[in-house]
């Protein structure tokens, strides 16, 4: 996700310092080059040594050990993260002081910033810090948490510095196009659970892995995201409106009452297509046989798809083998705008794996893709969408 892209890292003095080698290292595995700039004060928390073993690179402490590199380091960089960002940085930035090597490139760099602030929970309350904090902001200056957690203090509050996979999120967003800025994207994932007594259901092997990607990807592109989740076990991305459902009929009922509201709706959900006739109010007890009457579920796209007036639509088709013609035949049947086909039996593919092999199919093309992450099928899920609708007008 950041291939070719050049990130500089700062780290001031706070004890979050030593989660800066992870950052570093998800950086490097999302394709990004990173140099690093150690405060003195980060220096008491990790060593220069650690942070360049894990950065594989020189690194920047002493203005004056490499004069003009607070100006050379700056000028190829495509954004520039503080974390953890200490009150005193945080300071420095937004009153312009430029006392040592991170302050000094800081101010000498013109291109997007974001920074992670860590810091006891009064330090973070205090309104000189938050008027520092609020002018930043108004700069256009990002800050990705703290987060509410025990602090190093050993007290509990708000000053935790932001999750790494929060962090990364918050710097791949800021180097993505926002090709879906004023879109609403409405996404089902997961299985559902049609309960046959207060105990047993009948579910699928669904995990809503692709569902939660797609949501990801969305938001990450500038749309406003719902995601309407059966039970699983992913956690939501961050900033997208999520609405928990149990069964096929719950899932109904959130669907119809928010595409009003949606000009994407993807139904990426593994809908049970049957539920029991009757839900028995008490345990079924043990016994040599037991038959269960099940009942079609009502069809979600199906219904969606007969609507007059309805968003720019998308189903999956999960089919053991290489079924395409059975998922054209969804597509029409269901008036879709687009199906994703998947072959489920394949290895890597399909069912609670963070691989996908699909075929993108839509009333004119099919697209067939290679084996690729989820949220690499997102993306391209996402690019197809745009160019249709830019066709369309
Ligand atoms: N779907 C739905 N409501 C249902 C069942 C399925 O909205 N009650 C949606 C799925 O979310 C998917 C698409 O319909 O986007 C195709 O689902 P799939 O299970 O592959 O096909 P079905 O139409 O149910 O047909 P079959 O089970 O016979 O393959």
């Amino acid at each position: 996700m950041l291939k070719g892209r050049s990130i500089l890292l700062g780290i001031t003095g706070s004890v979050a310092a030593y989660k800066s080698i992870d950052l570093i290292k998800r950086l490097k595995q999302e394709g990004a080059s990173v140099k690093v700039i150690m405060t003195g004060a980060s220096q008491r928390f990790i060593t220069p040594l650690s942070i360049e073993l894990a950065a594989g690179d020189k690194i920047y402490t002493d203005m004056f050990e490499a004069p003009l590199s607070h100006i050379s380091l700056p000028a190829g960089a495509d954004l520039f993260i503080i974390a953890p960002a200490s009150a005193d940085i945080i300071g420095k930035y937004a009153n312009g002081i430029a006392d040592d090597m991170l302050s000094t490139t800081l101010l000498a760099y013109s291109g997007k910033v974001i920074i992670a602030p860590a810091m006891n929970w009064r330090m973070y309350e205090n309104p000189i810090f938050r008027k520092n904090l609020n002018y930043l902001a108004s700069l256009g200056i990002k800050a990705v948490g703290p987060d509410r957690g025990s602090l190093a203090c050993g007290e509990e509050g708000v000053g935790r510095m932001a999750d790494i996979e929060k962090i990364m999120e918050s710097i791949i967003t800021s180097l993505t196009v926002q090709d879906l800025a004023g879109e609403q994207v409405l996404v089902t994932a997961g299985p559902t659970r049609e309960y046959i007594d207060p105990i047993r259901y009948i579910t699928n092997r669904s995990s809503g892995k692709m569902g939660y990607a797609l949501a990801a990807i969305a938001k990450r592109r500038g749309a406003e995201v719902t995601l309407i989740s059966g039970p699983v076990s992913v956690i939501p991305p961050d900033g997208v409106d999520v609405v928990t459902v149990g069964s096929a009929r719950e899932m109904r009922t959130a669907v119809m009452e928010a595409l009003p509201m949606s000009s994407i709706f993807i139904m990426s959900a593994a809908v049970a297509d049957f539920m029991p006739v009757d839900v028995r109010d008490s345990k079924i007890e043990k016994k040599e046989r037991l038959q269960l009457n099940l009942v079609k579920t009502r069809d979600i796209l199906e219904e969606v798809g007969a609507l007059k007036s309805k968003p720019f639509t998308v189903g999956f088709a999960a089919e053991t083998g290489h079924r395409l013609d059975r998922a054209r035949k969804k597509l029409l049947g269901k008036d879709m705008d687009m199906i994703v086909f998947n072959d489920v039996s394949r290895k890597n593919a399909g069912f609670d794996v963070d691989t996908n092999e699909v075929v993108i199919l839509d009333r004119g093309e099919e697209k067939k893709l290679p084996l690729m992450s989820k949220k690499d099928v997102a993306v391209a899920i996402f690019d197809r969408i745009l160019e249709l609708k830019e066709n369309r007008l």
